[in-house]
Formats: structure tokens, sequence, C-alpha cells
């Protein structure tokens, strides 16, 4: 199906990366990174909907941020509480979903309700999929995944593709037709894994607080160059 890009673009991936560099640039700690991260989330929420685009998954945070100082992981929570209780008017008026992927019982109680009560107060819209992967890691949900499939068949041979895709998190959701890193590092970091597996990579060095809606047109500018093949022939 084509969104209103003119292309294939119904899930655009992101990996949210730089925000402690755009901070030690300009002499702030750390934490000051992340809060201006929120200013590209809103703007990358806000593409989404003139696109028409049905799924943003944005790498919040990873089942290896656990190891980050524990004041940065603290910090991290909060913001996300504040981002939730702050922005969810606008979202729900704007028609967005809001949804996670990961292990969604590590989150602390407070972020965890928080995010629990967004949920169910827009599980009813029909625009925007945003989804959040807090606590997610690429490995630990296959690993789950084949703990399910594993619980539900007789043998080995029974194990096909569709069933493990059907056993990811959100098996709702359709692979990533795009995953765009920024910050300049180019690789995937244990996220979608398995969903990745024929998503067109854009990387650009551009730090996630400086991501700004046209930043992210350009990343799409470029994602629509791309000749898409699927392993087949043209
Ligand atoms: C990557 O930058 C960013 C993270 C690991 C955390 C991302 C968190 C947010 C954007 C804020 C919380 C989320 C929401 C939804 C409000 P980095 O710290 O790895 O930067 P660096 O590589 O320059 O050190």
């Amino acid at each position: 199906m084509k969104s209103d890009f003119g292309v294939n673009l119904r899930h655009i991936a992101i990996i949210m990366d730089g925000n402690g560099r755009w901070a030690r640039k300009r002499g702030l700690p750390r934490i000051k990174g992340h809060s201006a991260a929120e200013k590209s989330i809103h703007d990358a929420v806000e593409v989404c909907g003139e696109l028409g685009v049905e799924y943003l998954t944005l790498y919040a945070f990873s089942t290896e941020n656990w190891s980050r100082p524990k004041a940065e992981v603290s910090f991290i929570m909060k913001l996300l509480s504040r981002f939730i209780k702050g922005n969810i008017d606008e979202l729900d008026r704007k028609n967005v979903k809001l949804r996670t992927t990961g292990r969604l019982g590590d989150i602390p109680d407070g972020p965890r309700q928080d995010l629990e009560l967004a949920m169910e107060r827009t599980s009813g819209n029909t625009g925007l999929n945003l989804i959040l992967a807090l606590s997610y890691g690429g490995r630990a949900e296959l690993r789950d995944a084949f703990v399910k499939i594993a619980d539900n068949i007789a043998a080995s041979s029974d194990i096909t593709e569709e069933m493990i895709s059907a056993a990811m998190y959100n098996s709702d959701v359709p692979d990533p037709d795009v995953i765009i890193r920024t910050s300049g590092e180019q690789r995937l970091s244990n996220f979608l894994l398995w969903q990745s597996a024929y998503s067109e990579l854009v990387f650009t060095p551009i730090l996630w607080p400086d991501f700004h809606a046209e930043q992210l047109r350009n990343a799409l500018e470029e994602y629509r160059t791309r000749k898409r093949r699927f392993g087949g022939l043209e």
C-alpha cells in the first residue's frame, strides 16, 4: 500500500542517538541532551501525521541501557513520565494510538502506570501508532518468541517463519520500511533484528536533538530513492 509519500511508507523506525554528544558539545550534562530530545520526537510524530504513516517506532530505551549510571537511567524514566503527561492530550487530539514494545515489566511503577493509562486512553484511536521501544532488545524479543513457540509445538520441525513473526511482541505491526539512525553510528544495536530483514537503512550524522521536521523529511527523501527488491528481481 502506498502512503501519501508516493512509495510504501507504512512504518518508520528510528534509533534516536546522539543526545549525550549534543549535550557535551554545549558543555552541558548528558541529561540535558535527553531533555532536548523531546522536540525531535514531537516533530517526528508531526511529519508522520502529515505523510499518513501508520507506525512510528522509537528506540527510547534498550535492554542494554540499564547498565548506564543510575542517575541517568532514573532521569530517562522521569522524562518518560513527563513526556507522557505533557503530550497525552495533544497525542489523543491527533488521533495517535500510543503503544510500546519491549519488556514493559522492567519499567519502574510510576512511568509504567503513566504509560498504561495513556495506552488505554488512546487505544481506540485510529491514526498514527506511536510505538515506544522500552527495555527493548531484539535478541530478548527473539528469545521470548522462542519460549512462546516451544510451549505450543509438538515437534521442532513444525516451526515456520510465520510462527516466529506471530510470536513477536507486536505481531500485527508490519516490518519497518525504513530504519533511520542519527548521530553517525552505522549499526542496528539490537533493534528489531527479526523485522529489519528488508528494511532500508538511512544513517545521518545529525545528532537526535538536532533532527527536526526538515531533517526527517530529508532522510525520507533518501529512502524514496532506494530500489526495494526484497531479494527478487525488479
Ligand atoms: C541515545 O543517545 C539516547 C538514548 C539511549 C535514550 C533515548 C531517550 C530519549 C530520547 C528520551 C526518553 C524517551 C522518551 C520517549 C521521552 P545517547 O545518550 O546514547 O547519546 P550519545 O551516544 O551521544 O552518548
